[in-house]
């Protein structure tokens, strides 16, 4: 077992913790436990230390993980992330503090950690992980209410059920559990959702724990947890693209799949045993890896740009919704990102070799939107006649453009920005002709015989 000693300086904890309460007394250094070797010399108020010891006989692997923790040898402690005070909504009692004037939440915000790290919360919130990411799940209204049908409705099978959906409330009311299960289990853990409490103060709906883009009742937006996982929050994990990879794949988003097929992943599953992760903020350079991973050219500092936590400060394209355009407002500024993204690469690449990788993309981007311009033009005509059908999902039509957009068109295009050969061809614009004639097909049949084919040819099954 790993002996920890947390030797501190109190006066250096005491002006980063600033506010945080109850710094005063000094404890008084025990064991914490005859088998674990874990000496606290000091730094930890007698409060902060009861909630470690307790808790390394309850619940073991957090405070393992925790120990681990550079946070740990700076003599943060639970108490400094998981006490509030007692008029805080999520404000509960464990076991360990019951009758004390201590109170306690399961639930930890970005704004817990923007007290010590205000620069990195601050960039995370004007990224798309943070307000955007939740949108989905927590703002149905935003979207037309079309996600909350999708969560609800078709996935929850509350269609099944002749269960009457309202837009009101995060959470429809009245409806069985089970219902809510496709959104708790799926879309919230990537996404996150808007945390609803029990008269206790503890989550209900399982609308926690959740994804980047959670919603506390402390009015906080983020969960930094989902790539500095808990308890080691490590800038090392994150560094590794298995951080990312949580919820960037699948085949509407494979972007791991994507990084694993292209050359610096290739790189990486070759030699990322050898390389460094622990470099200090700022410092993780070319020598301690020799392809980018993805916070190389998304966040890390490198050359003469620095660590960003907003992911959108190097994206020039929207590749992610049906027509791709040049970032503006909440969603970036692709022009300066252009100019970023660029940086990146000619620290390993020359002048040359990034600007024929970057008007590829560039290419792609138009040859993808042509596409798509093209669907929306037969669409609008079929619409004109009324040869639409009301549900979207029982419309072959319209089940492929949603396939040509969401997931062929973003394998194409993400896969020609992280130069993944297979992605944009077989799995991307392969596929995105073969939808195209498919939906011509179903176009022509509709425009000349002015009615529906018998039954959709889609079956619901579409490209993978
Ligand atoms: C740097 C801040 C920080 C420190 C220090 C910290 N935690 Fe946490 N803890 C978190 C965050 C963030 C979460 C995830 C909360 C969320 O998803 O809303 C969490 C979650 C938890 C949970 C609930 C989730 C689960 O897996 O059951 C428990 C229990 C917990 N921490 C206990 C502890 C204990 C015990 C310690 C001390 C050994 C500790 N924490 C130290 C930030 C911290
Ligand atoms: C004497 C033992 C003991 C002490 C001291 C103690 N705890 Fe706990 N704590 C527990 C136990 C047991 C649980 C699990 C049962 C429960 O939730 O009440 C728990 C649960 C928790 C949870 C999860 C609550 C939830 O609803 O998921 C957090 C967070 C937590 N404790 C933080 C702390 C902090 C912070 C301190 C110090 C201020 C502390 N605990 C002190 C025993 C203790
Ligand atoms: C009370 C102050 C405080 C709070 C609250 C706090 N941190 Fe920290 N954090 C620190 C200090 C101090 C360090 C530097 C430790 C070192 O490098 O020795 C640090 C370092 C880190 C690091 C770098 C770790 C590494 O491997 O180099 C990460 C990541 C981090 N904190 C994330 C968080 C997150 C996420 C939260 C909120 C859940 C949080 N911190 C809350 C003080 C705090
Ligand atoms: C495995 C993780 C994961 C799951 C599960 C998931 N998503 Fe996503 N979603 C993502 C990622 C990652 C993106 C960003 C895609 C990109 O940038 O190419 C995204 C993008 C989106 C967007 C576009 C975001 C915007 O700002 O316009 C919407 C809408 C969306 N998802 C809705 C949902 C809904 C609704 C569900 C559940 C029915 C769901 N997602 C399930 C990971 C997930
Ligand atoms: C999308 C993944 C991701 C999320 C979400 C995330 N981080 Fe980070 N974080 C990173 C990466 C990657 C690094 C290392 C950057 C580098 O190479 O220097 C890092 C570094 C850090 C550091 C070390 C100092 C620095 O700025 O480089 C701190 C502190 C930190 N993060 C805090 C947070 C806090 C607080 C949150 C929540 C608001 C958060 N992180 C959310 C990926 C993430
Ligand atoms: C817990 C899930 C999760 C993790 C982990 C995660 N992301 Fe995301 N990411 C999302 C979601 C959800 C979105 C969609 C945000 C939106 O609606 O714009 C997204 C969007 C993005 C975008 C596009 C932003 C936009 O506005 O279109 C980039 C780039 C991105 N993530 C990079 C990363 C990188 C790099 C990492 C790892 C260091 C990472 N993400 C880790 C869930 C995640
Ligand atoms: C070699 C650098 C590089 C690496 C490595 C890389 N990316 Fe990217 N990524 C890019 C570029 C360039 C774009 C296109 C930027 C633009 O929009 O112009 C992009 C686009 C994206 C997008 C779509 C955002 C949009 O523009 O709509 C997501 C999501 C994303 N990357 C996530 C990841 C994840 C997750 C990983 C790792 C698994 C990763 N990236 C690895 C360079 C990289
Ligand atoms: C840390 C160094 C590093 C960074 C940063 C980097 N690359 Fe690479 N890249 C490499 C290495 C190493 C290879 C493999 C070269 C080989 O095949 O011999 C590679 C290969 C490639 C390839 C495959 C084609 C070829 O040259 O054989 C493309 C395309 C590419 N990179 C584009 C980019 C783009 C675009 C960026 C910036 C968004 C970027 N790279 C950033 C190191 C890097």
């Amino acid at each position: 077992m790993k002996r920890l000693l947390l030797d501190v300086m109190t006066a250096c904890a005491v002006l980063l913790v600033g506010t945080v309460v109850g710094m005063a007394a000094e404890a008084q250094f025990p064991n914490l436990s005859d088998k674990k070797d874990l000496v606290i010399k000091r730094g930890f108020t007698k409060d902060a230390l009861a909630c470690i010891e307790c808790h390394a006989k309850k619940m073991p692997g957090i405070v393992e993980a925790w120990k681990q923790s550079r946070m740990s040898h700076a003599g943060i402690a639970c108490y400094d992330c998981h006490v509030v005070e007692k008029r805080s909504p999520m404000a509960s009692q464990c076991e360990g503090v019951k009758g004390t004037q201590i109170f306690i939440s399961p639930m930890v915000s970005s704004k817990t950690c923007s007290r010590c790290h205000p620069q990195e919360v601050e960039q995370f919130s004007k990224s798309g992980h943070a307000v955007l990411a939740g949108m989905p799940v927590c703002d149905p209204k935003k979207l037309a209410g079309k996600m909350l049908r999708l969560m609800y409705e078709n996935e929850g099978a509350a269609f099944m059920d002749d269960i009457k959906l309202t837009l009101d409330g995060l959470t429809p009311k009245d409806m069985p559990p089970s219902n809510r299960a496709a959104r708790a289990s799926g879309c919230q853990m990537c996404h996150g959702t808007q945390v609803e409490l029990g008269p206790d103060n503890k989550p209900i709906n399982e609308t926690w724990p959740g994804g980047v883009g959670m919603r506390y009742p402390d009015g906080s937006i983020g969960n930094c947890t989902v790539c500095h996982t808990r308890h080691k929050f490590s800038i090392a994990d994150a560094r590794k693209p298995e951080a990312c990879g949580a919820c960037h794949l699948g085949p509407d988003h494979p972007n791991i799949e994507i990084y694993f097929e292209s050359k610096h992943g290739q790189q990486y599953l070759a030699h990322g045993d050898e390389w460094r992760y622990d470099s200090a903020p700022d410092t993780w350079e070319p020598g301690d890896y020799t392809a980018p991973t993805c916070a190389t050219c998304h966040m890390s500092g490198i050359g003469e740009l620095a660590t960003t936590h907003n992911i959108n400060d190097r994206l020039k394209w929207d590749l992610v919704h049906k027509k791709s355009v040049l970032r503006s407002g909440e969603r970036g500024d692709g022009a300066k990102a252009d100019v970023l993204m660029r940086k990146v690469c000619v620290n390993c690449h020359s002048r040359t070799h990034t600007d024929i990788q970057m008007n590829t993309l560039d290419n792609a981007v138009a040859l993808y939107n042509k596409f798509w311009d093209g669907a929306v033009k037969m669409k609008q005509e079929l619409g004109k006649k009324g040869l639409l059908k009301k549900d979207a999902w029982k419309d072959g039509f319209q089940e492929l453009m949603y396939y040509l957009w969401h997931h062929t068109g973003r394998r194409a295009r993400q896969g020609a920005a992280m130069n993944a050969p297979d992605y944009a061809h077989w799995h991307g614009f392969f596929q995105i002709f073969q939808l195209y004639k498919d939906m011509e097909d179903l176009y022509e049949y509709r425009m000349k015989n002015n009615t529906f084919e018998p039954l959709s040819p889609v079956m619901s099954t579409g490209p993978y």
